[in-house]
């Protein structure tokens, strides 16, 4: 059984979607492993006037997905508790105070707090400026704040917002989330390139022809479309999701597995992105905007809610992206991601080159590492599975049960929260280097109009995407 943790939670936005459908599923799998009992209170905090018994049973309800035992269920939600929440009102962070010292001591919490940050950006600085003026943090536990994404919507405005958090919390008690490091393959990944000395050495400029990581997904923007109309595809999922996907792959070998040496080698490898010209930004990244299907069925993006009908904003990106570091310089990277594709794929493809073949590994060999929607098993070669695949240069954890059992994002973040370990989040140092690669495309394509919507739903994206390949003699490796 886990060793259980003690803590008071209090979840900012407690009432909101992502609560429910990710963070109270995830504290509840953690009631059913013993890593959470006795020791522990969330507070979910909102505008909304809600009682205590109205949002447990709000919690209830987010858990019937995954269980049935109504026992279990109602106990869990007993150490649930709202308090109505105006952000901007000291008073309420007094009596949030009050009731995070009483839970405390009901439940022997050892003065640990997780405030937990599931409301709208624009609070975020707000919050936690509070928090610090009314004296919310505790002494003799531990104070940790969870802020989830998007960090910023530009450099100028994440270091903005990176200060206002630093005067409350310094680096050592931020966790940011980017849920991508949280799932089970982006965590594996370094672990095969530790456990597989031939794959690790093969992984550089002088072996590898290029590196592919696909975020496909074959929803729209469903009812984000307010939220969207201020990020666009370039921010929603390339600044984070992918930069972070390439951190893992494509770092130098950490010394050890532990937060400190993984983050020194991400931060090295972000800070050698070679930031493009504006003149640059045309033949480098392609972006998208989806119209309706070829049968007419589906909304074309400017057509969804909250959407403007002339919106110039990307639902797809594609770009090729380089490192000046010895490792990687000369190395395409191609990335892309867009809503309404063919099919939900995460993915990474590795293509080497026929140099390989000095290493023993059959020339022009590609690894593709499957982060879903596979369940089992998920590493292909030449797009077989990597154990038909007669080559011995990769092996792979375990067994295919491996991950049928692997936990869940969330679940797993927060149990690296409740430990202290920063290594599956992202660090401020990181997030500077990827925002100023960011914002050279955006500030490019924000001084020129798109021809949008320029790709159907259900197709790969505009075709420019697959010339960005074809120009260097490489084509995708998920091509549906
Ligand atoms: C989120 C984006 O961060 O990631 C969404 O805001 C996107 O637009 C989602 O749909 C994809 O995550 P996943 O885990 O479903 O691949």
């Amino acid at each position: 059984m886990a060793t259980e943790k003690s803590a008071v939670f209090i979840i900012f936005g407690g009432s909101g979607d992502l609560a429910h459908r990710k963070l109270y599923p995830a504290l509840y799998r953690l009631y059913q492993a013993g890593m959470l009992k006795d020791h522990f209170a969330v507070i979910g905090t909102a505008r909304r006037p809600w009682s205590d018994e109205y949002f447990r049973e709000t919690v209830i309800t987010s858990l019937e997905d995954i269980d049935d035992n109504k026992e279990e269920m109602t106990a869990f939600a007993q150490h649930f508790f709202y308090q109505s929440h105006n952000v901007n009102d000291s008073e309420h962070y007094i009596a949030l105070k009050e009731l995070a010292a009483k839970l405390d001591d009901k439940f022997d919490a050892g003065h640990n707090r997780v405030y937990y940050m599931a409301i709208a950006p624009r609070f975020f600085g707000t919050v936690a400026e509070h928090i610090k003026s009314e004296g919310l943090k505790t002494e003799g536990g531990y104070n940790r704040l969870v802020i989830e994404k998007p960090f910023g919507r530009d450099l100028a405005s994440a270091t903005e917002l990176n200060d206002s958090l630093s005067r409350v919390f310094p680096e050592d008690e931020v966790y940011r989330i980017d849920h991508y490091l949280g799932k089970k393959m982006i965590q594996e990944i370094s672990k095969i390139r530790l456990n597989n000395p031939k794959f690790e050495e093969a992984l550089n400029s002088k072996y590898v022809s290029n590196i592919q990581v696909t975020l496909g997904e074959s929803l729209g923007v469903e009812d984000r479309g307010g939220y969207y109309e201020t990020s666009g595809a370039l921010r929603d999922m390339i600044q984070n999701h992918i930069m972070q996907i390439i951190g893992s792959i494509a770092m130098d070998k950490p010394e050890e597995l532990s937060a400190e040496a993984v983050h020194k080698v991400k931060t090295d490898l972000f800070a050698s992105l070679k930031v493009l010209q504006p003149e640059d930004v045309k033949t480098e990244f392609v972006r998208g905007q989806y119209d309706t299907d070829n049968l007419g069925d589906q909304k074309a993006y400017r057509d969804e809610d909250n959407v403007d009908e002339n919106s110039n904003i990307e639902t797809y990106v594609a770009g090729r992206i380089e490192f000046s570091d010895d490792r990687w310089n000369g190395t395409p990277f191609y990335v892309r991601s867009g809503k309404r594709m063919p099919a939900k794929s995460s993915r990474i493809d590795i293509v080497f080159n026929e140099k390989v073949a000095d290493l023993g590994i059959k020339a022009n060999t590609t690894v593709s590492l499957l982060i879903e929607p596979e369940d089992g098993h998920s590493i292909l070669i030449n797009g077989i599975d990597y154990l038909e695949a007669n080559q011995d240069f990769i092996k792979f954890p375990e067994d295919k049960t491996y991950f049928d059992n692997a936990r869940e994002a969330y679940e797993s973040l927060i149990i690296d929260i409740l430990a202290g370990d920063h290594v599956h989040f992202t660090l401020w140092d990181e997030l500077q280097s990827t925002w100023k690669y960011i914002d050279a495309v955006r500030e490019q394509w924000d001084a020129e109009e798109p021809d949008f919507p320029n790709y159907l739903s259900g197709t790969m994206g505009p075709e420019a995407a697959d010339t960005l390949l074809e120009r260097e003699g490489n084509s995708w490796v998920w091509d549906d």
